[in-house]
């Protein structure tokens, strides 16, 4: 069913600049209809969906980036301290390397999956312990030249007046310690992109008004003591319920974020169905509608350089696991491009469609 990467991303790159053409529906994969319009596309995935023969044929047909669930996170990377383990995360590289793909590391400091002894040890003001970890890390994936740095650091209900969320690290460092990151992580890789990462800006609820407002001070505050960052990911994480998505809005969120000069990742793509009818059909339509209005605004931003989807397949999705998620039908649910036999759904040509009609980026 899938052509060959070599033959799908060499055609790829011999059309780079020039006119948009038409290509089979068979030829035509998210990665390479991204990449026309100077795009990314990538997927993140699990060290075990590796090993599924028909899901890694369509991964690497659909995507030019993967990027690990959980495998990079510091308790996965060194559950015993002192004695880091990479061998899962590796397969990750290995396999980009085999399938001339790329890989972006996934996440260096974040409140959760910290080992259960880095947190008594944070608690003890061990100061260079942090960024220890984000140097260690980075330099072993010495290939890796994207790396989320900072993940999920601001919590305006935790009510502090900087807006960040109370975390072991913020504990022990103060505000301080997401700069202090980032030098870590520009130290270790002077060449990589280094991302600050989050979640819950999308709709109108005064919630994520309020998220979106606390972002932007926090990367204003973050360019005005010239902490390295290159860009913003935006999480994505989408719903369908008690929502308004505003494009508007959106849109302006965005351009305060490019004219800071930051480039913007949406890294974590995918959408609830929890509330949408049974009918396959019908909520299929739905939630591809809803990923088209969202993309759609979103890529009019210059500054977004790729989209990645959390899964690309429905038969793979942390959504299977989180209750918030549940269908109160029972039925699983369809957040991804991909069904759960790899048939592209409707949401794979909403999101083919939006990176095609992307006004082309330069580079
Ligand atoms: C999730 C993974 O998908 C799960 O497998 C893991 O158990 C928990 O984390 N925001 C993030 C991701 O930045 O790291 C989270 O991934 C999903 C929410």
């Amino acid at each position: 069913m899938y052509p060959t990467r070599r033959s799908v991303l060499g055609g790829g790159l011999a059309l780079l600049g020039a006119p948009r053409l038409a290509m089979s529906q068979d030829e035509a994969s998210l990665a390479r209809i991204a990449r026309l319009s100077g795009l990314f596309y990538g997927a993140a995935v699990t060290s075990s969906q590796l090993m599924a023969g028909d899901f890694t044929t369509a991964l690497k047909h659909e995507a030019e980036y993967i990027v690990p669930e959980w495998e990079m996170k510091w308790g996965a990377l060194e559950r015993e301290r002192d004695r880091r383990q990479y061998g899962t995360a590796q397969k990750f590289v290995d396999f980009a390397n085999a399938n001339r793909m790329s890989v972006r590391g996934h996440t260096l400091v974040w409140h959760r999956n910290i080992p259960a002894w880095a947190i008594t040890a944070l608690k003890n003001k061990e100061y260079g312990l942090m960024q220890r970890h984000v140097r260690s890390t980075v330099s072993n994936f010495g290939s890796i030249q994207d790396w989320d740095v900072v993940n999920e650091a601001i919590e305006p209900t935790h009510g502090r007046s900087d807006n960040l969320r109370t975390s072991p690290f913020l504990d022990a460092l103060g505000p301080g310690y997401i700069g202090e990151a980032f030098r870590a992580a520009r130290f270790a890789a002077p060449g990589a992109r280094l991302v600050y990462n989050d979640y819950g800006f999308e709709y109108e609820l005064e919630t994520h008004r309020t998220r979106r407002r606390a972002l932007i001070r926090l990367l204003e505050r973050l360019k005005a003591t010239s902490v390295p960052v290159d860009a913003v990911g935006l999480q994505a994480h989408l719903v369908t319920r008690d929502i308004k998505f505003d494009p508007v809005a959106y849109t302006s969120f965005l351009g305060k974020i490019a004219d800071l000069g930051l480039k913007i990742i949406i890294t974590e793509l995918d959408i609830q169905d929890t509330n949408l009818p049974a009918d396959i059909p019908e909520r299929d339509g739905i939630l591809a509608d809803h990923i088209a209005r969202y993309l759609d605004a979103a890529l009019s931003e210059p500054a977004v350089i790729g989209v990645m989807t959390w899964g690309l397949s429905d038969r793979y999705t942390w959504l299977n696991s989180d209750p918030s998620a549940k269908r109160p039908d029972g039925l699983p649910s369809r957040p991804l491009p991909l069904d759960v036999d790899m048939k592209r759904k409707p949401m794979w040509d909403a999101i083919a469609n939006a990176m095609r009609n992307a006004p082309e980026r330069s580079a």
